[in-house]
């Protein structure tokens, strides 16, 4: 049977290769997808997942708005990245499928309650708003949860978009503090292990040798996206964060990590949203999440590029 998935997401490039990759993977059954504020606006990241959905020749697929802000902070956000659409690189098409009626935080809470419990897997890609939201305003969703694979943080990497945190987690500090002390079954993919799922001239060339529209847009995605990271860290391509998500739902053999205690820093305003990842177990805290430390990249870009090629 297929594993349950609500995708939580801001796309941003690497959020549409990993729809794209859930979209064409009969492990999944894509319940829908959750926008939030993060890379872009909201009205940009829930345009960009219904053009996703499109692209991928889905678009039954449900889309969601969720939270246009953080909890209690201004939204930063990362054009410097991902273009000033989020999704920079392939000109796709205006969406014709609608968006939802529902919030996206009211469809996350209704769905893990009609749903039997523990059979429905979160997946946010993006700051932790709608979740944190989510718990917040439903505590008996909490408990209802499969399993929250997310993509966030850092440990040996520190940070992206601050020296000391992640994107994802900086953006939204306070929410992410809520998911993680939630008490849900958490495995996080950081930027230690994102940072090894790089790009490479033979991966890019592979996506546009399949000479389809989907194939196309992942090479064209991952052009615009490497620019950023080759020009700031000198790499030989870009890391595709979030499709480690996905992937791990499909391969979990590909990631190891370990179980630990990792808490969010919410109250200095120099180290605000660094991911407190007792690695080395030198606290007595109790372990709240597996943290990835490792990827076999090589194993990770097959799977993307047959599924890929699928679509
Ligand atoms: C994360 O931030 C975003 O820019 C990416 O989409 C990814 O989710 C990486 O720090
Ligand atoms: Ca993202």
């Amino acid at each position: 049977m297929a594993r349950k998935i609500i995708i939580d997401t801001d796309p941003g490039q690497d959020d549409a290769v990993a729809i794209l990759l859930a979209l064409a993977s009969n492990e999944l059954e894509v319940l829908g997808l959750t926008a939030v504020a993060g890379n872009v606006p909201l009205p940009l990241t829930e345009l960009n997942s219904r053009k996703i959905c499109e692209l991928a020749g889905k678009p039954e697929t449900r889309v969601f708005a969720g939270c246009a802000a953080p909890l209690s902070r201004k939204l930063v956000t990362a054009e410097h990245v991902h273009g000033r659409t989020g999704l920079d690189g392939p000109e796709l098409p205006d969406p014709v499928m609608p968006l939802q009626d529902q919030h996206g935080v009211d469809f996350i809470i209704e769905t893990l309650r009609s749903e039997p419990s523990k059979t429905v897997t979160l997946c946010p890609l993006g700051p932790l708003t709608n979740i944190a939201t989510a718990f917040n305003r439903a505590p008996d969703v909490v408990e209802k949860v499969e399993e929250i694979v997310l993509m966030g943080g850092a440990y040996f990497e520190v940070g992206n978009i601050t020296p000391a945190a992640e994107f994802n987690i900086y953006v939204d500090p306070q929410a992410a503090d809520i998911v993680m002390k939630s008490g849900a079954k958490i495995t996080i993919m950081p930027l230690d292990v994102t940072h090894k799922a790089l790009t490479t001239r033979a991966r890019i060339d592979a996506f546009r040798a399949m000479n389809t529209p989907v194939g196309t847009a992942v090479a064209d995605f991952t052009d615009f996206f490497e620019r950023f990271d080759m020009a700031k860290y000198g790499s030989e391509g870009a890391p595709l964060h979030d499709p480690c998500v996905i992937a791990y739902l499909i391969r979990p053999e590909l990631f190891t990590g370990r179980h630990i205690n990792v808490e969010i820093e919410t109250m200095s305003e120099l180290t605000l949203g660094m991911t407190v990842a007792d690695w080395w177990g030198v606290t007595d805290r109790a372990p709240n999440a597996t943290f990835m430390g490792d990827i076999d990249a090589e194993g990770f870009y097959d799977l993307l590029i047959e599924r890929i090629a699928r679509l």
